[in-house]
């Protein structure tokens, strides 16, 4: 008798601890700061994230134009400007749906900050109707180079996209992103918001009027899905932003471009794009009915157990892709699944028929809160995989500035070659770029936690981006 009690209150108190463990609120603050230490540019005085100082103060000098600013892709000191705008997208995506969790825990004011470091350099890169810059520095010596961003020194070389060269998928996602921006900032700030919406619809007629596959960014960011997931999912933020018939009139119209799809990425945005429509569909715009149909597809490709699932998760659970960067196809997922019962709760539709199997509502939530519950900790190898998050978590992330010593400490420059003693030493990063989730463990649950193991241990923009909004869903149910 006494046995069991003491049992019972020791599984009790692991139960009450692995709750504790999850600090969803804790996890939203810091996958927020992780964008502060990717900043470019000069930074401001409320710069939180201390190990960083200002860089690449030049950028856009090679031809007369401004392009500071933005955000450092990953691991790495290149502006890519199509997954830029795919997290500042998502980024307001999690801030307009989530605004009611977010700000009871303080964060809306820095979320909208971290987006608007975003939209200020797309507003900037969009120099006049047809023109975007779509990247800075170049990808190759980049990457071969192992610098902080404050003493970079390779060619900052710059993209564009025009009329005669054109380019719809990132001028679409820079599009999507800017109105669904001006979402965020219409009860702030209007006259910003109205900008932000007049360049998305300047940057919107561009590509498609001017339509061609972007692929100057390639082998770093490839177009493989094309441009009409973008266009749609443009429209779709347009119709949002506006209410104007016209883009709800483009997106029925090019209604068959619309794939049943199982993955949701900076490449791939026709998932996004179908739940976002369904919800229209089921605020009664019937010829939307597709959407509905394919986002479906998608929810049913990826639920445990479903007669049509595709997607087999890893032996502890987690949603597995590809063996690269998987996490950035987990927190994208996620995103979907939490909207899509968040709009089937709205329309108080129960659940879903996925071939022979049916899935109700808080089984598919339940499913997207065990990916993010996995991600902060709730996984075979007991550890999160955010930076600076729990007991255990990656200590080597593959990134350049993490990894070298701080500016601050170490003012010498460290030159391209000579990074690469701190990129071979295995040891701890010395700054903790908290708030970073990493690539994540391979397809047995695994991870090494090594800075050359990059498809595993290197952060990106947009992993973070998409986390946010499902960790934010989690915070009124965690109390
Ligand atoms: C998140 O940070 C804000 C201030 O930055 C603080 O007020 C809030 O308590 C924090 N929330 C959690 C859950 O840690
Ligand atoms: C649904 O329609 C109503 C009334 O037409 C409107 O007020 C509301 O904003 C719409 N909701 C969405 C999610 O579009
Ligand atoms: C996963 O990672 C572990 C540890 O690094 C390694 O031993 C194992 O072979 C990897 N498995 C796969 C399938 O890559």
């Amino acid at each position: 008798m006494g046995k069991l009690l003491v049992l019972m209150l020791v599984m009790m108190f692991l139960a009450f601890e692995s709750l504790e463990a999850l600090d969803y609120g804790d996890a939203l603050n810091k996958s927020i700061l992780f964008f502060e230490g990717q900043r470019s540019g000069k930074l401001p005085t409320n710069q939180r994230v201390k190990w960083r100082a200002d860089s690449a103060l030049s950028d856009g000098s090679l031809a007369n134009v401004n392009l500071i600013g933005g955000y450092y892709d990953a691991g790495d000191n290149v502006k890519f400007v199509w997954p830029m705008s795919f997290t500042t997208t998502l980024l307001s995506w999690a801030a307009i749906e989530y605004q009611n969790e977010i700000s009871s825990v303080n964060q809306l004011g820095y979320l909208r900050s971290t987006i608007k470091w975003g939209t200020d350099f797309i507003l900037r890169a969009h120099a006049s109707p047809t023109m975007l810059y779509t990247q800075v520095g170049d990808g190759n010596s980049d990457h071969s180079c192992w610098e902080r961003p404050e003493d970079m020194d390779t060619p900052r070389t710059l993209y564009s996209i025009s009329s005669s060269s054109p380019g719809s998928e990132a001028a679409g996602e820079a599009a999507a992103a800017l109105a669904a921006a001006s979402l965020v900032f219409k009860s702030v700030d209007s006259t910003y918001s109205s900008t932000l919406l007049s360049h998305a619809k300047s940057l919107f007629e561009f590509a498609d009027k001017y339509r061609g596959s972007y692929q100057a960014s390639c082998p770093f960011y490839c177009s493989y899905s094309s441009y009409q997931d973008e266009l749609l999912w443009a429209a779709a933020w347009l119709y949002k932003a506006t209410g104007e018939k016209s883009y709800i009139n483009y997106v029925i119209s090019n209604k068959d471009w619309s794939q049943a799809v199982n993955e949701f990425s900076w490449d791939n945005k026709f998932a996004g794009a179908q739940a976002l429509l369904a919800s229209e569909f089921y605020n009664g715009t019937n010829d939307l009915a597709k959407f509905k149909t394919d986002v479906e597809s998608f929810v049913c490709a990826l639920m445990p157990g479903s007669s049509s699932q595709q997607i087999k998760p890893t032996p502890g659970g987690l949603l597995f892709i590809r063996d690269s960067s998987n996490l950035q196809y987990v927190t994208t997922a996620t995103t979907v699944l939490f909207h899509y019962s968040k709009t089937l709760t709205k329309a108080r539709v129960g659940s879903i028929q996925c071939g022979s199997t049916q899935f109700t509502v808080s089984q598919i939530r339940n499913f997207a809160k065990s990916q993010v519950d996995y991600i902060l900790g709730n996984n075979p190898m007991k550890m999160s995989y955010m930076v600076g998050f729990g007991t255990k978590y990656p200590t080597q992330p593959h990134h350049r500035g993490s990894s070298l010593p701080s500016i601050h400490s170490k003012p010498e420059k460290i030159d391209c070659n000579g990074g690469y003693s701190y990129y071979n030493s295995d040891t701890p990063n010395p700054n903790v770029h908290t708030g970073a989730i990493v690539g994540g463990p391979n397809s047995s649950d695994q991870y090494s936690d090594k800075k050359s193991d990059y498809s595993h241990a290197e952060p990106t923009t947009y992993i973070n981006a998409a986390f946010i909004g499902p960790v934010a869903a989690l915070i009124s149910s965690s109390g």
